[in-house]
Formats: structure tokens, sequence, C-alpha cells
């Protein structure tokens, strides 16, 4: 007859269908480290409230260190008729103790439990996604250290717009991915609260410590509302808006990477380590890593909108839709500790097309504004200057030719303000020109890039 932890109201047994519907143990086994450092925790509170006497204790946190040491080498596996992890795990500790294995349910429930469970898997998993962000980070800063004063297009509606450093494009990303670690770090301010000690749902008529216990599992309180404590899945949601927001800037750094790797760019080279290739075409080298980090934005995302809609409209407390929570969860963790690494060695590994960015920096007339600003300098209105520059831009497509190609003489016949400009407007027209000339507090002129990254770093690795 299979162990469950609440047969004894029932005669009969449940029906097949109801126990496929509702064991979760192949998905929430992973939390076994977590319950049994919970297990551990009320032990010793049960052992404070007279409710254990020193020998059981002892007995006790034995018996748990043993079952732990089995799950870890795999001797204790979850059974098929174990409904999930607490149920599996109560089976073992009666296995190794007999009846004193069930003086650990007093005064908690699964509802507490699984909400206790949950927040410290995701807190110490969490900081694996960290350090993995901060890898990303890394691996972008010193492609950008490379290329603090590389011209490249800048773009906006993926057009030709004003010359930028490539490394100040890069480090657009790590600040987008430093907000994400520093959210992870506000999100855990949140988390660190225990709901051990809620029971099911009103606390416990047992003389527990519940802020002992939190302080035992490194939580900085313990709830202050046992029914608050065992519904709140604030923390997961919001675990997955970060994880989701983390998707989107990887998915967007993806794309740009596609774009970059792409035979039209050609301003990076994949390395073979990180790109595939085509069982039919030979040539191919294919940016599938950029193009899974852009496509796996997509579950990410998925899942925080699956658990956002279990959630609406669940009444207080605990009700069996939160069981809903984890795999989303699980998913978004799996995802990122997959995606991260990949993305990193991608980024840390390509070659970029120096020569090439240098030489479609200046294409596209992304001068144009660096004229119009000089006219504004000596004094012209810019309405006027862009009017101008503008007849200059439809002046070089006719004549079929570039703003950095043009004589003293050419601009003198468009405008005026050009001939009293004279040498000064053709001066204006370089690229590195056009980035050291930004060099106001978060422009693109290369030295700025080179501050930006020195306050990154010491960003990144408070971090
Ligand atoms: N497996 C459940 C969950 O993940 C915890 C069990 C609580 N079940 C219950 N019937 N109160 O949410």
């Amino acid at each position: 007859k299979p162990m469950r932890l609440w047969g004894g109201r029932f005669e009969g047994g449940p029906a097949d269908a109801l126990t496929r519907l509702s064991v979760s143990v192949q998905f929430d086994w992973r939390l076994a480290p977590y319950d049994l450092l919970a297990s551990r925790a009320h032990a010793r509170v049960l052992h404070r409230a007279g409710l254990l006497d020193a020998a059981e204790l002892e007995r006790m946190l034995g018996a748990l260190d043993d079952l732990e040491q089995a799950c870890r080498s795999g001797a204790f596996r979850p059974a098929v008729a174990d409904e999930d992890v607490h149920t599996a795990l109560e089976r073992g500790l009666l296995e190794r103790l007999g009846s004193l294995g069930g003086k650990l349910r007093a005064g908690r429930s699964r509802n507490d439990q699984v909400a206790t469970d949950l927040r410290l898997y995701l807190r110490d998993h969490v900081r694996h996604i960290v350090s993995r962000l901060v890898e990303l980070e890394t691996a972008l800063m010193s492609q950008a250290e490379q290329h603090a004063a590389t011209a490249a297009p800048g773009m906006t509606h993926l057009q030709h717009a004003q010359p930028v450093s490539f490394g100040h494009q890069l480090l657009a990303h790590v600040h987008a991915i430093a907000r994400d670690v520093d959210r992870l770090r506000d999100w855990d301010r949140r988390a660190a609260v225990s709901p051990l000690g809620a029971g099911a749902l009103a606390g416990s008529s047992l003389p527990l410590d519940p802020q002992a216990v939190a302080a035992e599992l490194g939580f900085d309180s313990a709830a202050a509302n046992s029914m608050d404590a065992v519904a709140d899945r604030d923390f997961a949601a919001e675990f997955l808006f970060c994880a989701a927001m983390i998707g989107v800037h990887l998915s967007r750094l993806g794309e740009e990477i596609v774009l970059w790797a792409s035979q039209e760019f050609r301003w990076i080279e994949m390395d073979d380590a990180y790109s595939t290739g085509s069982s039919i075409m030979p040539q191919k080298k294919n940016p599938d890593v950029a193009e899974l980090a852009r496509g796996k934005s997509g579950r990410l995302i998925g899942g925080l909108t699956a658990l956002l809609t279990t959630l609406k409209g669940l009444p207080l407390t605990y009700n069996r839709d939160l069981q809903e929570d984890k795999e989303p969860v699980f998913d978004a963790v799996d995802t990122l500790l997959l995606v991260l690494p990949a993305v990193s060695g991608l980024v840390a590994t390509m070659r970029v097309n120096t020569a090439r960015l240098e030489a479609s920096a200046p294409d596209g007339f992304a001068l144009a504004t660096d004229l119009a600003e000089l006219l504004v300098r000596r004094g012209v209105p810019f309405r006027d200057a862009h009017e101008a520059v503008g007849h200059l831009v439809v002046w070089c497509q006719v004549n079929d030719t570039i703003l950095e190609r043009l004589t003293e003489a050419d601009l003198a016949k468009i405008s005026p303000h050009f001939a009293e400009a004279g040498a000064e407007a053709l001066a204006v027209l370089n690229v590195q020109g056009a980035l050291a000339a930004r060099k106001a507090h978060g422009g693109t002129a290369p030295d700025r890039v080179r501050d930006q990254l020195v306050a990154l770093r010491e960003t990144v690795d408070g971090q």
C-alpha cells in the first residue's frame, strides 16, 4: 500500500487518474536537499519546544544526514507511489527511524514546507545565475575594452544614424545585464522571508519559534502573517519576471549577433566552437547560440505569464493550483543556466572585423549631424542647419558621392553657411573626430567609453 501523508479519514484509495494528476515528485524531487535542510531546522525547534528529547533529536538528525547521503548517492530514490518530495522523504525517514520518524511532521504542513523549500532552492540558484551573468558582463567588457576606439555604424531603425564606438555599443548590453543582476539582488531581499511555522495556514498551537528557524535557514525574517506565508508566490513570480527580462536582454543581444555575423554586416566572425554548420551547405557557419538565446526568451516569458495566470483569482490561502508554480520556476532556472554560458562563450571568442566596422561607420551619410552641429556652433539656427545639410545629402546622392569626398567648392554651392564655415566644415567630416566630439557624460567618445568601463568594472566587482 503506497504511503500517503493523509490516509486516515479515507476508506478507499485514490483513483489512478487522481494519482496521475496530483503527483509532483517527478519535478519537485530537486527540492529534496532544501526540504532536508528545513527538516533539520524543524527538528531542532521541536526539541527546543520539548517535543523531541535530546536522544530523539540526535537520532532524527542522524537519520536526516543518512537520508541526505542516500539521496545524493542515488541509493534513495522517490518511488512511483510517492506523491511529492515531502512524501518521499518522510517515507525515507520512517524507513530509518520507525515511528519516531512520524514526530517530525508536528507543527508543520506541506503548505509551509513547500513554500520554504522553493524559496531556499531559488535563493540558492539565483546566486548561480548571478555568477553566470557576471561572466557575460565580463566577456562583453573585455571585447569593449579592445574596441573602445573602434568606430562602428550606430543605428536607429536599423538605419545608419551616427558613428559610435563599438565598445560603447557592447557596454550598452552590459548595463542591461547589470540591471538584471541588481534586480535579482533586490529580489533576494524580499525572498528572504521564511514561511516555516505557518503550518497549513494559521500557525501552530505548539510552542515553535519561527524566527529562530528563519535565522537558522539563512532567512532575514519569518513571515509576519501565516496566511500570507503559505499563499504568497510573489517571490516566484518576481523571479520569473527577472528571468524573462534577462531572456529579453539575451534575445536582443542574440539578434544583434545574428545580424553582425551575417554576410551583409560582416562585423564579427564567430569562433568555430560557438557556431554550427549545415547538413547540406558545406560553406555555412550558423549563429545557433545567438538564435537559441533569442528563441528561449519565449519560454521565459511564457513561464511568467503562466504563473501570473495561475495566481490570479486564487482565494487565500493554499490551493493545490500553487503546485503549478514549480515547473516554470525550474524551467527558467535551467534555461538561464544553459543559455548564459553559451552566450558568454560566443561573445568572448567572437572576432571583431575592425577594418570593416571602421570603413562602414560613415556610410549612409552618418556624419550629417556633425556638419549640422558645426553650423550650430557657428550661430546658425539648428532648423536652418538641418535643412542645409539635408540639401547637401541630396546633392551627394544625385552626384553619386559621399560627404567625406566633398571639396570646399562643392559645399559652397549648397549653402552660404558652408561657404562661411570653409575648411572647418571639411574638418568635421571624419569619423574619429565625430566620436571624440561626443565627450559629455554618457557619450560615445572613446575616453568616455573607457571611463564607463572603469565604473562598470567597479559595479561588476561588487556584484
Ligand atoms: N506538492 C504540493 C505543492 O507543490 C505541496 C503539497 C501540499 N498539498 C496539499 N494538499 N496541501 O504545492
